[in-house]
């Protein structure tokens, strides 16, 4: 807007008011680069726009930090569907810039009613300043989608065969991106977590039950934003924030990945996308647990390995329950695991557990470390008609036909004589993942019963996640270890 107006008159003045305001509004917020909103990072370009193919765009453009989701708003009022916008939609590809001047090529296209209802919200700023447009999407304020062009392929860390990670992990530039099935969402992933499960399956631990295809993206947990959806998915938009645990299907070592709806739930308000990955396989095992204990108010519970993963989510969850919690733990850990909840820690590195405490006198035994010691010290301290929830295998951590044999026939006896005597329960738990746990983890983090303590951020590149795997097969993780796919933020 022009500052070199002559006339006078108070129409005018009036005028060169506003032009001032705009202009001040406008140089505050031009080139604005790794802003945030809703935690993502933006970039507003300036007025003029970028040049993008043979187009100037003049209206602000916000940008995710990575290209899979765009919004662009006009500034509504007369031009609510100026030329930039009929151009913007003609180009089949144009470029964007992003923070730290990364150029993407992006495929426009306008946004449906319903996305454009989810998106709107996520505008933190329109220029000029037209205040009245926020939240009102019924003026039909165009929003056009920027998906990234090159959306058939992605970079991700991707597995070749069975052994260890630093042997049979690589980079691939070009791993494909499959369409999400008609169930299923497409994620753009911000983070993920490493469970013991991740590097366990990597040597192949596992192989005789769950056969992988190479190549194959590792790592359960993820959390990231909807960036497609299937023609069944009813619940999930583009553009939502989201969390699941995908199971044996992984892909959180990658861009993009493909979850089925019934795995995914929408990130808590207020929590980062690193808190978010760190829950779902850890915090719906521990949820399963409690559930299979019958704990409740009162209940006298122990927790094995209180400050691992799993470990760190049950005692809050027991806690919130209004259960008295024994935790067993290294000295070490002792002030940690108090400080999520447990009444009394006894450190296992002196002795067994059941030294510590009177015969007959827990309701339930949490056992989150496994073997046969367990399950005996545990016998010892339960009281009559009480229960020993076990995540973990006896003692072997590659299952062979032997060892399959074995730990069945375990399971097979100490169910068996839970019929008898005290009637101690012997269960052992396989989480099977939903999003109806997960659900319920998220509304225990929204009602501030549950939080997440993370013992390590890793990065995205290979050596990362390398170290975040072996930081994992140490056993001594404390609360989770995460994998920041995408740079860092908070909501
Ligand atoms: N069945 C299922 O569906 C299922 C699901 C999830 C996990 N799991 C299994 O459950 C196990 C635990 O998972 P996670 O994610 O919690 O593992 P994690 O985070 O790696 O657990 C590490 C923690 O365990 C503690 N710990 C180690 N030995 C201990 C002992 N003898 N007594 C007490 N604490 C001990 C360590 O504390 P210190 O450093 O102080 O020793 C450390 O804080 C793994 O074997 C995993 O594969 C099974």
């Amino acid at each position: 807007m022009s500052l070199s107006i002559r006339n006078s008159g108070p129409f005018w003045r009036l005028q060169r008011r506003a032009a001032r305001l705009n202009t001040a509004l406008f140089q505050a917020t031009k080139g604005r680069v790794g802003a945030t909103f809703r935690g993502a990072p933006v970039l507003l370009l300036d007025h003029a726009g970028r040049r993008s193919g043979t187009v100037r765009t003049t209206p602000l453009i916000y940008l995710d930090d990575r290209p899979d989701l765009v919004v662009v708003a006009s500034k509504g009022g007369s031009d609510t569907h100026p030329a930039w916008y009929l151009n913007l939609l003609a180009m089949p590809v144009t470029e964007v810039e992003l923070p730290g001047g990364v150029r993407r090529e992006v495929r426009p296209r306008p946004a449906s009613s319903a996305e454009r209802a989810a998106l709107w919200p996520r505008l933190v700023a329109v220029y000029p300043p037209y205040a009245d447009y926020a939240g009102r999407t019924e003026r039909e304020i165009p929003v056009v989608i920027l998906e990234p062009a090159a959306c058939t392929t992605q970079r991700a860390i991707v597995q070749h065969g069975y052994g260890a990670a630093d042997t049979v992990l690589s980079v691939s530039a070009a791993h494909p991106v499959e369409p999400p099935s008609p169930t299923q969402v497409r994620i753009r992933v911000h983070a993920a977590s490493v469970n013991p499960i991740d590097w366990q399956m990597i040597e192949g631990h596992r192989r005789l039950l769950v056969k992988r295809r190479f190549p194959y993206v590792p790592l359960f947990d993820l959390a990231g934003v909807v960036t497609a959806a299937g023609t069944e998915v009813t619940r999930l938009q583009v553009g939502d924030r989201v969390h699941a645990d995908n199971k044996i299907h992984g892909g959180g070592a990658g861009e993009y990945v493909n979850v089925e709806q019934e795995l995914v739930s929408t990130i808590p308000p207020g929590l980062g996308f690193a808190e978010a990955a760190a829950l779902p396989l850890a915090a719906q095992t521990a949820l399963l647990a409690i559930d299979k204990a019958g704990i409740g108010g009162g209940s006298r519970v122990v927790v094995i390995g209180a400050s691992g993963g799993v470990g760190t989510y049950a005692v809050q969850m027991a806690k919130a329950l209004g259960a008295h919690i024994t935790a067993v733990s290294s000295a070490r850990n002792a002030g940690f695991v108090r400080s999520l909840g447990a009444d009394d820690v006894v450190d296992y590195t002196t002795g067994r557990f059941d030294a510590a405490l009177p015969a007959g006198s827990v309701d339930a035994v949490l056992d989150f470390v496994g073997g046969r010691a367990q399950w005996l010290a545990a016998r010892t301290v339960l009281a009559r008609g009480g229960r020993f929830v076990t995540i973990s295998r006896d003692e072997d951590d590659r299952i062979t036909l032997g060892s399959g044999l074995r730990v069945g026939a375990a399971i097979l006896v100490r169910q068996a004589r839970s019929r008898f005597g005290r009637r101690i329960a012997y269960i052992p738990v396989f989480l099977d993942a939903s999003r109806t746990l997960l659900d319920r983890v998220d509304r225990m983090v929204s009602a501030g019963e549950l939080k997440v303590h993370i013992d390590r951020t890793y990065g995205p590149a290979l050596p990362d996640v390398l170290a975040a795997l072996h930081h994992s097969k140490t056993g001594r993780t404390v609360g989770k270890i995460v994998v920041a796919v995408a740079p860092a933020d908070t909501a």
